[in-house]
């Protein structure tokens, strides 16, 4: 079998790369729904290790290490060792020395994760780093976006909202453009700055600050949380403009009544986005979450050296 690999970013991955990936999640969501808990990871320890709040990211690799037969340790900063003063890298050193095969770690700065695996024995899996990336969220939504499309190319995803701080964004640059589709970025000035697409050269990249321009060209929108915990002020006259500007409203969309709508979560309903667009018929939102815990089996099947990623070939995959 494999070594053990980290996943801390989605730059430089192939298509080929990626789907094979996403083939993975499929494989391993069938043979899971189809057998029940799967070997693969038997005998082997997950531990998930956040230092922001999580909801969809911690949860669905938890359930994906279960579904994959390891066991699995959460730990979160609050109420641990962390609140003493223990650093980061007395904090890595010490899980791992508990010899789990990977540690997913969430932190708040970033390039954290990159830091972190220079550590440890175990693999380490970005679970998000401060504005940098989070590639498992990017992984999920070319899933979500795949089973919507069957193919990437000369598609076009409109990103929305906050871009400047989001994380989700940048990783989906890579992976999006890497398999062929075209990336939108929308938003205010204050949280797009125009040199944004200049950091993805080469790639299918671009700025628009007007959301109906925007649309007019879109298959698919994905809108961003507004992130207030990362604004120290100044960047939105008001959240009542911001919302009439770039909220994804009923009125805004009902020339395009078939396109798909995603949201990374946690949602601020009414406004980025609506209820009635969350919750509505082109809403690809709950299928992310699902597509979540698929993705992160794969990527954690992966990342412990448990399987590989045959491109080009049929996914079969024995026992560890
Ligand atoms: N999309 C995402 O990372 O959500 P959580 O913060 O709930 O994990």
């Amino acid at each position: 079998m494999s070594d053990r690999r980290n996943l801390l970013d989605l730059e430089g991955w192939s298509a080929a790369d990626i789907t094979a990936m996403l083939d993975l999640a499929v494989h391993l969501r069938e043979q899971h729904q189809t057998n029940g808990k799967l070997d693969l990871l038997h005998g082997q320890s997950v531990i998930t290790l956040f230092y922001e709040n999580s909801t969809r990211t911690r949860v669905s690799f938890e359930l994906a290490a279960k579904a994959l037969g390891a066991d699995v340790a959460n730990m979160t900063a609050t109420g641990s060792s962390v609140e003493k003063g223990e650093s980061l890298l007395d904090t890595i050193k010490t899980l791992d020395a508990m010899g789990p095969s990977v540690i997913v770690m969430r932190h708040h700065a970033s390039g954290a994760a990159e830091t972190a695996a220079g550590w440890c024995r175990a693999a380490m899996v970005n679970a998000g780093d401060g504005w940098h990336a989070h590639p498992t969220q990017a992984l999920l939504d070319a899933l979500t976006l795949r089973e919507q499309w069957g193919d990437f190319a000369g598609k076009r995803i409109v990103i929305v909202g906050d871009i400047q701080h989001s994380r989700v964004a940048r990783s989906n640059c890579w992976s999006l453009t890497a398999l062929g589709a075209e990336v939108i970025l929308c938003g205010p000035p204050t949280l797009l700055p125009a040199t944004f697409a200049a950091a993805y050269p080469d790639r299918a990249v671009s700025v628009e600050y007007d959301l109906s321009h925007a649309l007019e060209r879109a298959n698919a929108v994905m809108v961003l949380r507004l992130q207030k915990e990362r604004m120290d002020g100044g960047f939105l006259p008001s959240l009542r403009e911001y919302r009439r500007d770039y909220g994804l409203t009923p009125e805004r969309l009902a020339p395009y009544p078939d396109l798909p709508v995603l949201h990374p979560g946690p949602m601020n309903e009414g406004i980025e986005i609506d209820p009635a667009i969350a919750h509505g018929a082109t809403s690809r939102i709950e299928r992310q979450v699902a597509n979540g815990v698929a993705v992160r089996m794969a990527v954690l099947a992966w990342a412990a050296g448990a399987v590989d990623l045959p491109q080009g070939q049929e996914v079969t995959y024995g026992k560890k």
